[in-house]
């Protein structure tokens, strides 16, 4: 075997290197590879077998990927699986190229192949990556992972902890996830729900804390199809942050609190349930409540509760000073199971349902299904657009918008919170709005990833 001398001078790299420039070398060396791969985890409790995934760095979910806010996330991506792939990294208001959005901001990357991502993280807070190609099946096989960008100066709390939720469809028999992401009853209802849920990855999520430890739980939804619908026991505190983006004052943490798929939360917790005693977050589901993670508590972290926190310092906010002369959208939902669509246009014609069903394809926006040629709205750059989203189905759906976040106008008008994606329940109406203010071609589309599959894709374009 060679060894690295006689390497680098049989091939003559000693020369070579030393003519590169000192920063290209280390610039190289500092990119960090982000693989994807195929491995068995023990996914399921320790007496089933393991189960196969596609994972970032071989786990699901991939390991947390945390950088500091103003700093580049840089990350090769190594594609060492079977199909082709991309990333996307949710809710970052990042460059357009660097989206991920494989068809739309770049090919798929081959398998074998490799990918520079170097974006911007502008924001601090809570987001996640995960596949955006084929994205109902590989995202369900446990292609996503958290991201976080921490704020310059640390909030006070004394820990942070990122839960990540998610739900499997497994054969209990065999461990095995099912390979059945084209189902159509699935596609046609509620998306393909799994009979296995986790949190980040375990079945039986614990932490141990103590008596009044304020905790940061970052909680994302990254199952997906399922709402998953949250209560707190033996903890107490304020909701601090949706989607990534702080609200401006701290509230309190509601009483249940539903995620959508895409869905983040930042909450402050305190450690209110006494020493010996559990306490959890519950999830409610049809009306019945189970422990999705517990934190035992023992020992006291001090006599008394911390005074209510600060709030989170804000990302910028997007320019809405245009509100008043807004482009106006609508963005009618329909199809679906008991839905009643006759006909829509698919790959630019004319289709009636049962061509629709034969190729998988229930949903349409406007009436047009999955991605078009030309942009569901073009927008200049900077000016501000105002969408009236009609969920005229009967199924809940998380409309996920990239590149930009938009607030949800209340009945009378008033903006709310920034948010990345809208959780709509059948039949309801939202008014959004957001300022078109990051260039290039951004999707939007369900976040129920089978109905993205099967209809639910479109994308705005920002123009310069
Ligand atoms: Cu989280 Cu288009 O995706
Ligand atoms: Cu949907």
């Amino acid at each position: 075997m060679l060894s690295r001398r006689s390497f680098l001078s049989a091939s003559g790299g000693t020369v070579a290197l030393m003519a590169l420039p000192a920063t290209a070398i280390r610039a190289e060396a500092a990119v960090a590879k982000l693989i994807a791969r195929e491995n068995a985890v023990q996914l399921l409790p320790s007496s089933y077998p393991e189960t196969t995934v596609w994972g970032y760095g071989g786990q699901a979910p991939g390991a947390e990927i945390r950088v500091l806010q103003g700093d580049r996330i840089q990350r090769q991506f190594v594609n060492q699986l079977p199909k082709a792939s991309s990333v996307h990294w949710h809710g970052l208001r990042a460059e357009n190229a660097m989206d991920g959005v494989s068809g739309l901001t770049q090919d798929a990357v081959l398998p074998g192949e490799n990918f520079e991502y170097d974006l911007l993280a502008e924001d601090a807070g809570t987001f996640w990556y995960h596949s955006h190609n084929r994205s109902a099946e590989q995202v369900a096989r446990g292609l996503h992972g958290p991201l976080i960008v921490d704020e310059p100066a640390p909030p006070d709390v004394d820990r942070d902890v990122t839960l990540m939720l998610d739900d499997w469809r497994i054969d209990p028999e065999t461990g095995q996830i099912t390979l059945d992401f084209d189902a159509p009853h699935d596609l046609s209802h509620g998306g393909r729900l799994g009979n296995f849920i986790s949190t980040n990855g375990e079945a039986a999520y614990q932490l141990p804390v103590k008596r009044n430890e304020r905790l940061r739980l970052r909680i994302v939804n990254a199952a997906n199809a399922r709402l998953f619908t949250l209560g707190l026991q033996g903890l107490d505190g304020w909701l601090m942050a949706y989607d990534g983006m702080p609200v401006p004052s701290p509230e309190p943490v509601p009483e249940t609190l539903t995620l959508g798929p895409g869905q983040r939360v930042d909450l402050f917790v305190d450690v209110i349930a006494e020493e010996g005693e559990e306490a959890l977050l519950g999830r409610i589901d049809q009306s019945k409540g189970y422990v999705q993670a517990s934190f035992p508590v023992s020992g006291s972290a001090s006599a008394n509760r911390r005074p209510a926190p600060a709030p989170l310092p804000p990302n910028r906010a997007p320019d809405l000073t245009g509100l008043a002369d807004a482009a106006i959208l609508r963005l009618e939902m329909s199809g679906g199971a008991m839905g009643g669509m006759r006909e829509a246009i698919w790959k630019g014609s004319s289709r009636n349902a049962g061509e629709l069903m034969e190729n998988g394809q229930f949903w349409a926006f406007n009436g047009l299904v999955g991605m078009t040629e030309t942009p569901l709205a073009r927008l200049s750059l900077g000016q501000v657009a105002r969408m009236t989203v009609v969920n005229g189905t009967v199924f809940p759906h998380a409309m996920h918008l990239h590149g930009m976040h938009f607030r949800v106008l209340a009945k009378d008008g008033t903006p709310g919170p920034l948010r990345d994606t809208l959780l709509t329940l059948r039949g309801e109406s939202h008014e959004i709005v957001f300022a078109a203010d990051n260039p290039g071609r951004w999707a939007f589309h369900c976040h129920m990833l089978s109905h993205a599959a099967s209809g639910m894709m479109t994308w705005i374009e920002v123009t310069r």
